[in-house]
């Protein structure tokens, strides 16, 4: 009989081969890596559906209190996956199943920080926008060149890029297609942070870490006003912080949050 040693290292290979999102969790942070390196990250349906099916499992998880979803050196994403558009009709649209994973993605409840690098284009730059922030690396560049091929962002781009950079950037971005490298996605505020590609995952995670252990009930109410105030009014965005206001200091995690701070010690929270 021919045995065949495998090691540790080959079969994280091989289990990566059949994970389009590879998960790994340490200090109550979630880490979600894209792993489609052959084609630039680029979003199919199964890989969307994969994430938005983690991300759902995420929200229900109490020891996932923040996550990080990351791609690679070359690419966080380049967009939808273009190959298999090509091949689906006004039917399959219509029937498309990555709708739904969309909305669960933009619809999570806890914090995401996108860590950056590469690619970020199309679909990619949609779901980069679907995080609370986004870290970059200084050679990332930001785009919706959909215009290019003779379609139109349809994941949230025309939505979330105006908000986040106003109309005069969002406009020119997605009329001509054009793409902008990390310094300008900064000043535009579609980034929070631009730093070495090398530590871009290295600072989300500990960012999210930071965020992670934080009272939760704070940290899903911070996350639900500020979405709000993307939708409401400002009269009706400030009252629906103040009732949320009054639900959080009603928590057990705020009286000891504030007991913590006046005894100098370490708060313990136990999302009550
Ligand atoms: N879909 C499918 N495959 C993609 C892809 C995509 N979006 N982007 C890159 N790839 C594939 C390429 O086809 C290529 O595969 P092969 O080796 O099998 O040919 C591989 O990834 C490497 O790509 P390139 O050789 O093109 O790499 P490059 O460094 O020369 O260029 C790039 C990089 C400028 C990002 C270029 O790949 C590109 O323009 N990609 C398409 C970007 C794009 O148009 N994105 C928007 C898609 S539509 C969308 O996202 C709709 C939506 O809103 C939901």
């Amino acid at each position: 009989m021919i045995q065949i040693k495998i090691t540790t290292s080959e079969i994280t290979m091989l289990e990566d081969l059949n994970n389009l999102v590879i998960r790994s969790q340490a200090d109550r942070v979630l880490t979600l890596t894209l792993n489609r390196p052959h084609a630039l990250n680029a979003l199919n349906t199964a890989l969307l559906m994969e994430l938005a099916g983690l991300l759902r499992s995420a929200d229900k998880d109490d020891t996932v209190g923040a996550v990080v979803i990351t791609g690679n050196q070359k690419a966080f994403a380049a967009g939808a996956d273009v190959k298999e558009m090509a091949s689906m009709n006004a039917t399959d649209l219509h029937r498309d199943p990555r709708v739904q994973a969309w909305a669960d993605i933009g619809r999570f409840k806890k914090p995401v920080i996108a860590a950056v690098n590469g690619f970020c284009l199309g679909g990619g730059c949609e779901l980069a926008m679907c995080a609370d922030y986004i870290i970059a690396g200084h050679q990332a560049s930001f785009g919706q060149p959909e215009v290019k091929l003779g379609i139109m962002p349809g994941a949230g781009g025309t939505q979330r890029l105006i908000r986040l950079v106003g109309p005069a950037k969002a406009r020119q971005m997605m009329l001509t297609g054009a793409t902008i490298n990390a310094k300008q996605a900064l000043s535009a505020g579609l980034i929070a942070e631009v730093t070495a590609a090398e530590i871009v995952l290295e600072k989300a995670q500990a960012q999210a870490k930071q965020i992670a252990h934080y009272a939760p009930i704070a940290v899903a109410a911070i996350k639900d006003c500020y979405n709000q105030a993307l939708d409401l009014e400002l009269q009706q965005g400030l009252a629906y912080e103040r009732r949320s206001y009054c639900v959080v200091s009603s928590s057990e995690d705020r009286n000891e949050g504030i007991d913590a701070f006046l005894n100098k010690r370490h708060p313990v929270y136990k999302n009550r």
